[in-house]
């Protein structure tokens, strides 16, 4: 299967030579062709290029192109096998093409919405104070038990549908309302099926150590034990996860629990991702930093000394939007981290507590109107350095020869600035993920 996007207004992110990340002023940028076209084929990106380029080429025998006018000829430059093979062709006249969202953080495999508790918050209750009268995480825990893996998974993927339909092409699923080694193997396994089935490129985190289960309260480290020498060694020998996370905060996990988690996953090749400094100043970046984290995210309290721990590190710190903005929270401080030199992240954190949205574009708005990013930084932040804070920047996060075929195709719009400004709508009309229309 090959697909020819031609006429493209703004080929955006497109990169001859593909970064694994951006960090500072490199943020900024954020190469784009004009008039481009862009050829996929076997599930990657082929070639791209300006559109003068692709019409003036005789390298190669002309390819049939699928029109709905009937044949139409034209050349892929150094693609001869595209010749006389079947090539359906998109064109994008007034429409720009972007890489598909890296979502890097959600919890969208859950057994109901919490918006009860939503009201309870409104009415002026805190987070913490939710979680202390056994709602929050708990709330999930209980109806997670109750819930059947085949419930799960269609509502799972309903949701998978709906992200991809806003423009996301990957997305990180962490367990975590299950908390006991059942209910967790549970959610895990729903995961691995909806990598299975799924067109979006999924990866797996187990987060046994999202809450303190209310029979451990008063003997948090038996639970601690627990997700150690029980669950790890079990979600290890069936290959359930790829990473492994904590909620390393006040109220939760302490720097000691989640060093010793950390430790014990690392043991069997589960790389770190974990929660931390939502709620305070908590230890959990350095922590994080400490077990070299593939990413740390939240970081509501993110001060100089978080900073230089994360400079010196290969760490992402990443942050999510829709939480802060939907528990009222104090925001990270974006602009200070980018301006020091820092990479930055920005995920959805889709769950049914603290952010009931998988929204991406929403999240990009988010990124500038409420974290002083440019548009350029926002992209950046949703796309290359979501796909590192998710290990797959060298397969995903930009339009690049050999990368996934994993990208959006938007409505009309005047300009790239255009996506986070015009907030709210849903800006993109086609999606392609593995080189597949959705
Ligand atoms: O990332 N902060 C911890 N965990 C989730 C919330 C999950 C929930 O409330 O259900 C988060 O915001
Ligand atoms: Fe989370």
């Amino acid at each position: 299967m090959s697909i020819l996007i031609t006429n493209i207004k703004k080929l955006v992110q497109a990169e001859k030579e593909p970064a694994v990340k951006k960090a500072g002023k490199e943020m900024a940028n954020l190469p784009t062709i004009e008039n481009a076209y862009l050829y996929m084929s076997d599930g990657l990106i082929k070639e791209f290029g300006l559109m003068s380029e692709l019409t003036t080429s005789n390298e190669a025998k002309p390819a049939r192109l699928r029109l709905s006018g009937g044949q139409a000829r034209i050349c892929i430059k150094h693609h001869p096998e595209a010749s006389g093979s079947a090539i359906e062709q998109i064109d994008a006249s007034g429409k720009m093409v972007f890489p598909a969202f890296c979502d890097s953080h959600t919890h969208l495999v859950y057994p109901a919405s919490r918006e009860i508790e939503y009201v309870d918050k409104i009415k002026g209750l805190s987070y913490e104070e939710i979680a202390k009268r056994g709602g929050g995480i708990l709330n999930s825990a209980k109806k997670m038990a109750e819930t059947s893996a085949e419930e799960l998974y269609e509502s799972a993927m309903k949701r998978l549908k709906e992200i991809i339909c806003y423009g996301t092409g990957a997305v990180e699923i962490k367990s975590g309302y299950g908390l006991n080694t059942e209910s967790e193997l549970k959610m895990l396994r729903v995961i691995k099926r909806l990598k299975e089935n799924s067109p979006l490129t999924i990866k797996s985190t187990f987060l046994g150590a999202h809450s303190i289960p209310t029979e451990y309260r008063r003997n948090q480290s038996e639970y601690v034990d627990i997700v150690i020498n029980k669950m790890i060694p079990l979600v290890a020998e069936e290959e359930l996860a790829d990473y492994i996370d904590v909620f390393c905060d006040r109220g939760f996990f302490t720097v000691e629990d989640t060093e010793r988690i950390l430790s014990a996953g690392m043991k069997y090749g589960l790389k770190p991702k974990i929660h931390a400094n939502e709620l305070d100043y908590s230890g959990g970046i350095q922590a994080g930093v400490k077990y070299n984290a593939l990413s740390v995210d939240h970081l509501e309290y993110t001060g100089d000394e978080e900073i230089e721990t994360l400079l010196n590190s290969e760490t992402m710190p990443t942050i999510l939007p829709g939480a802060a903005f939907f528990l009222g929270m104090v925001y990270a401080p974006a602009r200070k981290m980018i301006d020091a030199g820092l990479p930055l992240a920005l995920a959805s954190d889709f769950n049914p507590g603290s952010s009931p949205s998988g929204n991406m574009q929403l999240i990009l708005s988010m990124g500038s109107i409420l974290y002083r990013l440019t548009p350029e930084e926002a992209i950046n932040a949703v796309t290359i350095n979501g796909a590192y804070a998710m290990g797959v920047s060298d397969e995903l996060g930009s339009i690049a020869v050999g990368k996934k075929a994993n990208i959006f195709i938007t409505k009309e719009i005047p300009t790239i600035e255009f996506m986070p400004y015009y907030y709210g709508s849903n800006k993109v009309e086609t999606v392609i993920l593995k080189g597949e229309v959705q």
